[in-house]
C-alpha cells in the first residue's frame, strides 16, 4: 500500500516539477502525453488500484484523484501562461526602425546622355531622333557608302534581313533630318548602336550622340568651336582639345577630335598612352555628296557633322577601365554614380 502511495506522490512531484519548467506549448503537449494522456502514467496508476485488498482503495484512489486534479490544474494555468508570453514575444513592435526599400536612380549611361544633350541644347540645338532598325539606303548608301565599297568593313554590320539592319552608327538620322527640313539645322540625335564588336571598350550595343549642323557659311571653326565648348563643359573648363585629320565617306575633309588626357593633362601617361591625348569622336564638313540625296544645294549651305559615342565619354569622365560595368547592373558599381 505505501508503495503505491509513494509512487503516487512521485508521479505527482515529477509532473509537476515538468510542468513548471515547460517553456512551450509543445513540452507541455508531451507532458500532458507522459502524464495525463490515455496510456499516461496516471491511468496506468488508477488501474493498478485494483489490484490492492479492498479496505485500503480508497485512501489510494483520493490519493490518485488529487494528484490526478493537481496536475492538470498546473498544466491549465501552465499552457496559459505559455501561450501569452509567446503572443508578447510575437507581438508587432511598432518602436522599431522601419525598413527603407531601396530607391533606383538613373543610370550612368542615362545621366551621361542627359548631361550631352543638354550641353548641346544650350548651344541652341534640338534632339531629333531615328529608329534602330536602319535600311542600307539610310545606314550606308545615303551616307556615300557605295556598295560594295571597303569602308562598310570598318562598321561591324549586325544584318537583320535584306537590306535591313541595326544601325552601326547614328548618322542615318543625319539623312533623314534633312530629308524631313531645309536648313537650317542644328540637331543632336542620340541613341543605340549595334555592331559585332565586344571587348573591354567595345560592347554590342552602345551608344552616340550625331550632331548635325548645316546653315549658311558654317566653317570648319565652328565645328572646332563647338565642340571646344562642349568639351569644356562635359569636362572640365580647360579642357583642350585637337583636330586630327581622318576618313569618313560622309565629311570632307575629316577629322578625329583627340581631348587632352583627363588623367594627366596632356603630360602623357598610362590612360593615354604616353600621347597626352585621348580619342572623343569623330567629325567632318558635311561631304556635298549627302546634299544630293536629301535635295540641298550646296552653294548656298555649308555643314559640319560629329558622331561621340556615349560609352566612351563616360568611360573617359569617369575613368572607366571596362565597358562591362556599364550593361552589368552591379549594384556595388551603380550606386556610385
Ligand atoms: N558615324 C561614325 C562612326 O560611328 C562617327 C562619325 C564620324 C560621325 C564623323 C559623324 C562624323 O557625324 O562627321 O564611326
Amino acid at each position: 500500500m505505501s508503495d503505491l502511495l509513494e509512487t503516487i506522490e512521485e508521479t505527482r512531484q515529477k509532473a509537476l516539477k515538468a510542468i513548471e519548467q515547460a517553456s512551450t506549448p509543445s513540452e507541455l503537449e508531451q507532458i500532458r502525453i507522459e502524464f495525463l494522456g490515455t496510456k499516461g502514467r496516471m491511468l496506468e496508476l488508477t488501474r493498478s488500484l485494483g489490484t490492492l485488498p479492498k479496505e485500503l482503495r480508497p485512501k489510494a484512489g483520493q490519493a490518485a484523484n488529487k494528484a490526478q486534479n493537481e496536475i492538470t490544474k498546473a498544466h491549465r494555468e501552465a499552457l496559459v501562461a505559455v501561450k501569452k508570453s509567446e503572443a508578447i514575444a510575437n507581438r508587432l513592435d511598432v518602436t522599431l526602425p522601419g525598413r527603407r526599400p531601396a530607391v533606383g536612380h538613373t543610370h550612368l549611361l542615362n545621366q551621361t546622355l542627359t548631361e550631352i544633350c543638354q550641353i548641346f541644347e544650350h548651344l541652341g540645338f534640338s534632339i531629333v531622333e531615328g529608329p534602330e532598325v536602319e535600311t542600307d539606303y539610310y545606314n550606308f548608301e545615303a551616307l556615300n557608302f557605295p556598295a560594295d565599297h571597303p569602308s562598310r568593313d570598318m562598321q561591324e554590320t549586325l544584318f537583320v534581313g535584306d537590306k535591313l539592319l541595326l544601325r552601326t552608327h547614328t548618322s542615318p538620322v543625319q539623312i533623314r533630318t534633312m530629308e524631313k527640313s531645309p536648313p537650317p539645322v542644328w540637331v543632336v540625335a542620340p541613341g543605340k548602336t549595334y555592331r559585332r564588336d565586344d571587348d573591354v571598350t567595345h560592347s554590342p550595343m552602345f551608344h552616340q550622340v550625331e550632331g548635325l549642323v548645316v546653315d549658311k557659311g558654317i566653317t570648319m571653326s565652328d565645328l572646332k568651336g563647338v565642340l571646344s565648348a562642349f568639351a569644356a563643359h562635359f569636362f572640365s573648363p580647360n579642357t583642350k582639345i585637337r583636330l586630327r585629320p581622318s576618313f569618313f565617306p560622309f565629311t570632307e575633309p575629316s577629322a578625329e577630335v583627340d581631348i587632352a588626357c583627363v588623367l594627366c593633362g596632356g603630360k602623357g601617361c598610362r590612360l593615354c598612352k604616353s600621347s597626352g591625348w585621348l580619342e572623343l569622336l569623330g567629325s567632318g564638313m558635311v561631304d556635298p555628296a549627302l546634299y544630293d540625296f536629301v535635295g540641298y544645294d550646296p552653294e548656298k549651305i555649308s555643314g559640319f557633322a560629329f558622331g561621340m559615342g556615349v560609352d566612351r565619354a563616360a568611360m573617359l569622365k569617369y575613368g572607366l577601365s571596362n565597358i562591362r560595368h556599364l550593361y552589368e547592373g552591379d549594384l556595388r558599381f551603380l550606386r556610385q554614380f
